[in-house]
């Protein structure tokens, strides 16, 4: 195929997430998140694992940074613990905690790393989900004063913000049991996901007002529908979830939820006000997606509110039980450019989580990691030279770290992290990754 280059320009960064790496769960005036809660429950997360220590990253800051400017990564996106700037998500500011993201970002910038920071990755202050949590439709602008907050202590620095990390994903954690706060009522699912999209309008709005000259958007994760079969069944039935993964985008890029969710969900799905759809709508900067596998399904009338079973992985698959399927992220971004049309997408999160070890030499070869990745770049090259307005790609991500319910068990870093002495370690990939933005490029056989 020959060396694939990218847009000069294009940025390269890796992405971590605040209860994922940072530790220091009580330090320094921070509050407890829901995540501090749902790991400190016995029988939540794979061996007992809680993110109270995770990689130490509030205490190693410098080192790690130190780190990115040794791999060459131009941007770096991490969260911002909204627990750790206000304990109580409302009223009182915990200034050591903004001091900790200010002294982050200044860091990078030294080193000509541009921050990237999301609001929100998941950590709800434990003092609001008390309150009702993301159901309550007072959530949304809780969310937006803490957002602002965030604009006016680091918008003179950074300008590039994300307002939510897999909205989806935060959801999930109120329909289901398995991710915080494990609500396992799916009704309360629907009304997060509206609290969800009218807190980020709100927080473009206020950033808007705030640096008009700064970037923001959101970032949506999905995961591809394929039929099984030819079957015209199959075929409807991969449709119905294809227009499902509308939840997020379609409210924000067209106005309403798509079609196919007012039918499945009826009353159960909130309508937006007037004032709810002008914040929601309001244009973004740019989209980031991440995408890590893909769904194949079968029509099947029991099967979940679209009617539609989801088959077990279909090849090879990753530690995670994901199917290695690169193709997905080059066939994401031709649908959600095709759907959305975003001005400017960054892929903010893909990556692969394997079973490393470390070799007697001293090296991780993560020959699975790195192809998976170099597979999926190349399928971004491909929308690229196809038209799509990809500017950016994170990979997922920097450090080993808390994978959530499955704890430490899981390692998706391009850079080990020692559990027991904190070392880091870059894995062969993160050499890769290296190299490739070095040249901006990379030889897809190789
Ligand atoms: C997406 C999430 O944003 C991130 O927190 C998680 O670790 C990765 N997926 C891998 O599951």
């Amino acid at each position: 195929m020959g060396f694939q280059k990218f847009p000069d320009g294009f940025l390269w960064g890796a992405a971590t997430a605040a209860y994922q790496i940072e530790g220091a769960w009580d330090e320094d005036g921070k509050g407890p998140s829901i995540w501090d809660d749902f790991s400190h429950t016995p029988g939540k997360i794979r061996n007992g694992d809680t993110g109270d220590v995770a990689c130490d990253h509030y205490h190693r800051c410098p080192e790690d940074i130190a780190l990115m400017k040794e791999l060459g990564l131009q941007a770096y996106r991490f969260s911002i613990s909204w627990p750790r700037v206000m304990p109580e998500g409302i009223g009182k500011v915990n200034e050591a905690g903004v001091d900790f993201y200010s002294r982050l970002v200044d860091g990078l910038l030294e080193e000509g790393i541009e921050p990237t920071p999301t609001l929100y990755h998941w950590d709800l202050p434990s003092a609001l989900e008390r309150r009702g949590g993301w159901p309550n439709p007072d959530c949304a602008a809780w969310f937006a004063n803490y957002a602002e907050l965030m604009f006016s202590r680091l918008g003179d620095r950074v300008k590039r913000w994300i307002t939510l990390n897999e909205p989806v994903v935060v959801a999930s954690g109120y329909m289901g049991t398995e991710m915080a706060p494990g609500r396992g009522a799916p009704a309360d699912g629907l009304l997060a996901g509206h609290s969800l999209l009218v807190g980020h309008g709100l927080a473009v709005q206020r950033l808007r007002a705030l640096h008009p000259e700064n970037e923001i958007g959101i970032t949506l994760d999905f995961w591809p529908s394929y039929p099984a079969t030819d079957s015209a069944e199959d075929a409807a039935a991969g449709h119905r979830m294809t227009e499902a993964l509308g939840w997020f985008p379609d409210p924000i890029f067209l106005g309403d939820y798509p079609a196919v969710m007012r039918e499945a969900h009826g009353n159960a799905l909130p309508q937006f006000g007037e004032a709810e759809t002008e914040a929601v709508t309001q244009p973004l900067d740019f989209l980031g997606l991440n995408n890590y596998s893909r769904h194949v399904v079968k029509h099947d009338p029991k099967a979940g509110p679209y009617q539609a079973a989801i088959l077990p992985p279909q090849g090879p698959v990753t530690a995670m039980n994901w199917e290695i399927y690169p193709h997905s992220l080059r066939d994401l971004l031709l649908w959600v450019n095709e759907r959305a049309h975003p001005k400017v997408i960054y892929v903010t999160e893909n990556g692969a989580a394997f079973d490393d070890r470390v070799d007697a030499d001293g090296r991780v070869r993560d020959e699975g990691r790195r192809q998976y990745v170099r597979d999926c770049l190349s399928g971004v090259h491909e929308a690229i030279a196809g038209g799509v307005p990809v500017r950016g790609y994170f990979v997922w991500s920097l450090l080993d770290n808390f994978e959530w319910a499955q704890g430490y068990a899981m390692r998706f870093g391009i850079v080990r992290v020692d559990y027991e002495t904190m070392a880091r370690l870059p894995k062969e990939s993160a050499r890769w990754y290296s190299e490739t933005i070095r040249a901006n490029g990379f030889d897809p056989d190789q």
